[in-house]
């Protein structure tokens, strides 16, 4: 039974006859490029998730209602209807729990509970309700691997001793060496350093070591422990029952880990590293997990059809990442492969290739994305010409800086080309902004776990996440009246404020409605593809879905565009003189027949 009726989109009425879910185009192929052969076809099954556009909501810094300087969810209710009148189907909330905050909300102290930071329980049932209004879907972020080291669990297992069922629900292990000095294998930290923390044991000696794969506040989970799989049912039913339709799976390739845990010869934080797969790592893509996530399904399933998991699971080869949806398995997976593909139109193929063929197999939507609040902002990592930053790093002052118009115009082609794609896509808050990362955040005041873990030689994660930008003319851009944001927001940012770029018909926000208009009008979510060979250059890539013809062009001169076709949309038309990535020419410009550099173009084929 669902506590709260959640609306149904009109575009997956399971009253609708499967024929009326194909793509117009599919109904009416062109004569002109008819003879392409499809990688893809049109998609025949029931899934709201399977072309949903997922807005990605980063609650501390999306709009701040109290005043105190962080965001909170009464923030996000206030400001739910911008994203329905943007085009989105549903929102992603990053974690609102209890927590010390030590990584920003995924160090969890209460899965069952609101951080006072963001509000309390009634404030997350009135956010259901405006979304439940607005016909959004809201989906939360589930952190299964790790919790905080001030959950209960974890405080108990400290005070209870070795060999306790109270440590069993934690990875701890007696350390290596005559003292038990050294850690119990070679595991690394994501976030640099040891992946093992010694504690002292209640009588005041060293004791054992625990397990971290994050930062030392956040002790891994023993997933082979029962207790650990109910108590995560539990919150799963206390979340559906309140109206989520869904999770985010945090880290989901990771919760299970191989027998012994045994030192691992490639990148010490399991992570893919030439000569080493990560998909050989002992702490990542152990067979039994799926078992976890069949259970899981069979939970959700009991709400009825709609409610999805999403894995982010850092996991290659896709075909390896197609074993995480099977039809019993999770819905959806984010395509990190096509994230870090860049702007490299052989690779991007590839993979798009790769990812629709291996997804088609398990009868799967590939799930594509370009920004997250873990890396560098696309706008950012596009603004380079040689190689830009290392993904997940971030870019501090004494950096090389990117070139943020040329960023921004690229960054708007690589979404309009992503946007075209058949299957599901996420989208960052403050994308359809066009927002930079913020480069010149002081060292004192970082914030990512990161940083100081590594002493700076990793800036973090921190410049992706500054508080966003509505109104150019209030304190703080409109993020909140109160106190000053929890990260300081760049001197650009008013220019950039979502109610400048409103009335501006040229603006990046108005390129991300008309983007997500033209999507749901011509069902691309739902479509096919077939690639365009006669314009997939080695700086160029083209596909066909239905009857939309869909051009990137990332190489340094204008190309020539078919004759006679009819222009949808451009990323790069329409660019007015305050448009940032103005200096170089667009289509409208060029003339009907060339494609810009940097530019990608959505046509009618006829
Ligand atoms: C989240 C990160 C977080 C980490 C540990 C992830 O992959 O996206 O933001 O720091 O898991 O929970």
């Amino acid at each position: 039974m669902e506590a709260f009726p959640i609306p149904c989109n009109v575009f997956y009425d399971v009253t609708m006859s499967v024929d009326s879910l194909l793509p117009v185009a599919a109904q009416e192929p062109s004569a002109a490029f008819s003879s392409l052969t499809p990688v893809h076809d049109a998609v025949k099954a029931h899934g709201w998730w399977r072309s949903a556009v997922i807005y990605q909501i980063y609650p501390r810094s999306f709009r701040d209602l109290n005043g105190d300087g962080v965001g909170d969810l009464a923030g996000i209710t206030a400001e739910l209807p911008q994203l329905a009148e943007l085009g989105v189907d549903a929102v992603w909330l990053s974690p609102f729990y209890r927590s010390p905050q030590r990584d920003a909300g995924y160090d969890v102290s209460d899965y069952c509970d609101v951080d006072p930071l963001f509000g309390t329980l009634a404030d997350f049932d009135a956010l259901i309700a405006e979304a439940n209004r607005l016909n959004l879907r809201v989906i939360a972020d589930l952190v299964p691997n790790h919790s905080s080291d001030q959950h209960i669990a974890f405080q108990a297992a400290l005070t209870a001793g070795a060999n306790s069922p109270e440590r069993d629900m934690f990875i701890f292990r007696d350390g290596q060496g005559p003292d038990g000095n050294e850690p119990p294998n070679n595991w690394q930290s994501h976030f640099g350093g040891s992946a093992w923390t010694r504690i002292s044991e209640p009588n005041g000696l060293p004791g054992q070591w625990f397990l971290h794969l994050f930062d030392s506040s956040q002790p891994d989970f023993n997933w082979d422990n029962p207790a650990v799989h109910a108590e995560f049912e539990r919150v799963l039913r206390f979340w559906l029952d309140r109206g989520i339709s869904g999770f985010r799976v945090d880290v989901a390739h990771a919760l299970v880990k191989a027998a012994g845990l045994p030192n691992w010869g490639g990148r010490a934080d399991g992570n893919s590293s030439d000569g080493f797969p990560g998909q050989d790592a002992p702490m990542f893509g152990q067979p039994a997990l799926h078992d976890i996530y069949r259970r899981w399904r069979s939970i959700l399933e009991e709400y009825g059809p709609d409610r999805i998991l999403c894995a982010e699971a850092n996991v290659d080869p896709l075909p390896r990442l197609a074993q995480w949806v099977r039809p019993d398995e999770m819905h959806q997976a984010f395509n990190f492969p096509y994230l870090h593909a860049g702007l490299d139109v052989n690779r991007l193929r590839h993979i798009i290739t790769d990812s629709l063929l291996s997804l088609d197999a398990v009868g799967a939507p590939s799930t594509w994305v370009l920004s997250n609040h873990d890396v560098v902002r696309h706008v950012t990592r596009f603004g380079y010409d040689g190689p830009g930053p290392r993904d997940g790093d971030g870019i501090g002052p004494d950096d090389a800086q990117p070139n943020e118009d040329l960023g921004r115009r690229r960054a708007a082609a690589a979404t309009m080309f992503m946007l075209g794609l058949p299957g599901g896509a996420y989208l960052y808050q403050g994308e359809e902004l066009g927002l930079p990362d913020s480069t010149n955040i002081p060292g004192t005041m970082r914030q990512d776990p990161t940083f100081a873990r590594t002493g700076g030689a990793r800036i973090g994660r921190d410049g992706c996440r500054v508080p966003l930008p509505w109104r150019s003319a209030e304190p703080h851009c409109g993020f909140g009246d109160g106190l000053d944001p929890w990260l300081p927001q760049p001197e650009s940012w008013p220019a950039l404020a979502r109610d400048k770029q409103e009335v501006d018909p040229a603006s990046h926000l108005n390129l991300y409605r008309e983007m997500l208009a033209q999507r749901a009008a011509h069902r691309l979510g739902q479509g096919s593809l077939a690639w365009v060979e006669d314009y997939c250059t080695g700086s160029s890539l083209a596909y066909l879905n239905g009857t939309t013809l869909v051009i990137m062009n990332v190489g340094t001169d204008a190309m020539p565009l078919p004759a006679g076709q009819t222009i949808l949309r451009s990323s790069a038309a329409g660019t007015g003189a305050e448009q940032p990535g103005a200096d170089q020419p667009g289509t409208d410009q060029l003339g009907a027949d060339q494609l810009g550099s940097g530019e990608t173009i959505w046509l009618t084929a006829s």
